[in-house]
């Protein structure tokens, strides 16, 4: 199984981004737990990040037929991108849905998600755990 992790905007400032709700680890260490996981699992994982909601949607577009699945942390688009919503749709990807918060427990705006929509499943509120659900639940 091939797994494509995609990560968007301000995800790579983790370590200095509002520590006290994303916690202290960087991005590099999400890197490396991710990959971790995945070879524990025996799957295969590229993880990518943007703050760019175009190179979100070329990302998942050119996903078709490359990777089995997307576990997507759209961050901030998850709540305002149509665009990202209908390229997921467009490709008929097998999506996974994480964030290291809840955003269903934070601000009201946060609540609505356009990701999810589409999502077969959601993992939120579980710091770098939410992404080896994600996983987990790909590779059972
Ligand atoms: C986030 C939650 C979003 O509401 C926020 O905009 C982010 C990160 C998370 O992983 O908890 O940037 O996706």
């Amino acid at each position: 199984m091939k797994v494509l992790v995609l990560n968007g905007p301000n995800l790579n400032m983790l370590g200095l981004r509002e520590p006290e709700l994303y916690g202290k680890g960087t991005y590099a260490d999400l890197e490396t737990f991710v990959s971790e996981t995945a070879s524990r699992l025996g799957i295969e994982v590229e993880m990518r990040q943007t703050n760019h909601e175009g190179t979100l949607v070329d990302w998942i577009q050119q996903s078709r037929g490359v990777f089995d699945a997307i576990v997507l942390n759209a961050a901030a688009y998850t709540h305002t991108s149509v665009a990202v919503l209908d390229a997921l749709k467009a490709v008929k990807a097998r999506c996974v849905e994480v964030h290291l918060t809840d955003p269903k427990t934070r601000e009201e705006f946060r609540h609505v998600s356009y990701v999810g929509m589409v999502a077969e499943k959601t993992f939120a509120g579980l710091g770098f755990g939410s992404y080896s659900a994600a996983l987990e639940y790909l590779a059972g």
